[in-house]
């Protein structure tokens, strides 16, 4: 039989939501993963430290007795957010990078930033503590193709950014296209990317051909086949500038099955075992504990977890749950549509 022992992989970016469905998600993320970049994009945002404390604490309360993970908390960069509270937060220890979402981009993101030359205080901050900005990296010109919006992003937003302020730690979140792989490949030590586990799997043939499927449906949105085979190869090139974070959203089934359908895959139950089977179909199996376990610490300056999680490969396909019950309703698993024999076999904490 085939197994491989990684380190206790982390999720560097993570959407936990809040009550009843953070209930229902945490235990998936927290069987595999011990740590999570929590996303801030509730309603009302996670703006200020002491939301992200109030956050973190009902993140622990919702853990179920017996499970380790740490939630790594992020806060939602507004217009009116003050430098000074960035700065008191990272001083702090809770907080671990600032979110910029475009206003519009996506998912709550209606308080995000319209006109970066207003947040510019609080990225000089950042800059000079050395605090990541986590970019969701698409421009909302409504001009711009939704397919085009992410490598629009790096040509107007990135470059000009990080030529102003060049010691800016940038993480590029769920990169979908190859110019955003070729742009953090050229970018040095202060840019990285996450890349999904659905994104190494969908092109947007997978959306689209033969019916819309709606829980393929995320943003950014899949593009082509050249693009999905480019996230692959970045993944597995054993470069420590890209890691893994799921984008993992739940929505319940209601709101993704829908005239105007939420965007968002939810992998956190299944994430390691399909993340196995690409990386065994790229030949790149050793590669994937750089991509699951050491390069996101390694960025975020963070020790590597010291547990274990071992993978084992079965005649026996994986058996997931089509659906996870929520007390807001049923969160689709999300089903790449092929077996996966790659089993999680054991943890050690
Ligand atoms: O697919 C997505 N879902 N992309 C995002 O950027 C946000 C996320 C969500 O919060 O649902
Ligand atoms: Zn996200």
């Amino acid at each position: 039989m085939q197994t491989i022992t990684l380190p206790r992989p982390d999720d560097w970016h993570l959407h936990l939501r809040d009550g009843a469905m953070l209930r229902a998600v945490l235990p998936e993320s927290a069987r595999h993963f011990a740590r999570a970049i929590v996303m801030p994009n509730l309603v009302p945002p996670v703006v200020t430290l002491d939301d992200a404390k109030a956050y973190r604490d009902r993140i622990l309360a919702a853990l179920p007795d017996g499970m380790a993970f740490e939630p790594l908390m992020t806060l939602y960069l507004t217009e009116t957010t003050d430098p000074a509270d960035v700065a008191a937060a990272a001083a702090s220890g809770l907080i671990k990078a600032v979110k910029l979402y475009p206003a519009g981009a996506t998912t709550n993101s209606q308080s995000g930033v319209r006109d970066l030359t207003r947040v510019m205080p609080v990225l000089e901050t950042m800059a000079r503590i050395g605090l990541p900005l986590c970019t969701h990296g698409e421009v909302t010109d409504p001009a711009i193709d939704i397919f085009d919006r992410e490598a629009a992003f790096i040509d107007t937003v990135l470059v000009p950014l990080r030529h102003r302020l060049p010691e800016l730690r940038v993480v590029m979140e769920h990169i979908t296209t190859e110019e955003a792989a070729a742009y953090v490949a050229e970018g040095g030590d202060t840019l990285a990317a996450t890349i999904t586990t659905h994104h190494l799997i969908l092109n947007r043939n997978h959306i689209l051909a033969g019916g819309i499927r709606p829980h393929y449906y995320c943003l950014p949105v899949a593009k082509r086949e050249k693009h999905r085979l480019a996230l692959r190869r970045a993944a597995t090139s054993g470069s420590p500038s890209y890691f893994l974070g799921t984008d993992s959203a739940p929505h319940v089934d209601a709101l993704k099955e829908h005239a105007c359908g939420c965007a968002g895959c939810f992998t956190a139950t299944n994430t390691m075992p399909l993340l196995a089977h690409v990386f065994e179909e790229e030949a790149a199996l050793d590669r994937l504990e750089g991509f699951a376990s050491r390069h996101g610490p390694a960025f975020y300056g963070l020790p590597v977890n010291a547990g274990t999680l071992r993978l084992e490969k079965r005649a026996d396909p994986c058996i997931w749950p089509d659906k996870i019950h929520s007390d807001a309703g049923p969160v689709t698993v999300f089903n790449p549509g092929f077996p996966v024999h790659w089993h999680v076999a054991t943890e050690q904490i």
